[in-house]
């Protein structure tokens, strides 16, 4: 299709644009899986903006490691299925894993979004679904990977932070990056001031980073991800934050 654009002039070429993105839009919801393991915001954020009509997705079914996690409440509320799977109970992480993989099929999850799950996933999932689990880290990748990203970035003095959300390739925190949001770091910041304005941002790029991948809009090459953004100049400043000059 956009072969065929680049052969024909300026306002075939907009049209073509145009019905490509709305061919994009009209494709089936994602049917989603959230793995989480605490609070559930992320998950909520996704949640809503399903809800408000800005991404397409079916969230079929969420699971927690913990027992306790408010995010199963969350899911619960929101009428989606909510499972609680102890990866205590499995002799090793490939088992556990396993067993995610399963419950994921089970309910036949296209993509699934890792919200706050403070597991490493094997090569058992990740091989399951390549590319097609997201996660998000709450630093700009790759500053600060694994826990307390926030305090660390605080500690550090750096004058910027933000969230990443990316593809988990196997690694801690370093998969191939799709959406990044930028926040400063002020003077008197500590951990929780700076988690909660990251926070902010997360609930914003990651039902973004969704919706892309159910628009068809993503595409992987090495650790590179491609965003079509034609037809979409509207998007810019989720992409590029803060703008060129
Ligand atoms: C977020 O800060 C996310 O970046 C990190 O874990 C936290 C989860 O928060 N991976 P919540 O459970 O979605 O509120």
């Amino acid at each position: 299709m956009a072969r065929r654009g680049r052969a024909r002039g300026g306002s075939q070429r907009a049209f073509l644009q145009v019905s490509m993105s709305i061919d994009a839009r009209s494709r089936p919801p994602v049917k989603l899986g959230i793995l989480i393991s605490g609070e559930g915001s992320n998950l909520q954020a996704i949640i809503d903006a399903v809800g408000r009509g800005e991404l397409s997705a079916d969230i079929r079914l969420v699971i927690s490691n913990k027992a306790q996690a408010h995010g199963l409440e969350r899911a619960r509320r929101a009428g989606i299925a909510a499972q609680f799977i102890d990866h205590r109970g499995f002799a090793s992480r490939e088992e556990f894993d396993r067993n995610l993989v399963n419950a994921l099929n089970a309910h036949e999850i296209e993509l699934v979004a890792c919200a706050g799950f403070m597991r490493l996933l094997s090569p058992v999932m990740v091989n399951a679904f390549p590319s097609r689990i997201m996660n998000i880290h709450p630093a700009l990748c790759p500053a600060f990977p694994g826990v307390d990203a926030q305090r660390a970035a605080c500690d550090y003095g750096v004058r910027f932070s933000g969230c990443t959300v990316f593809f988990v390739a196997g690694g801690v925190d370093d998969g191939p990056i799709i959406v990044q949001a930028i926040v400063p770091v002020m003077q008197n910041d500590n951990e929780q001031s700076l988690a909660a304005r990251i926070r902010a941002a997360e609930h914003r790029i990651y039902p973004y980073a969704i919706r892309l991948f159910q628009e068809g809009r993503l595409k992987v090459r090495g650790r590179r991800v491609f965003v079509d953004d034609s037809g979409h100049a509207d998007e810019r400043s989720m992409l590029i934050n803060p703008p060129p000059p």
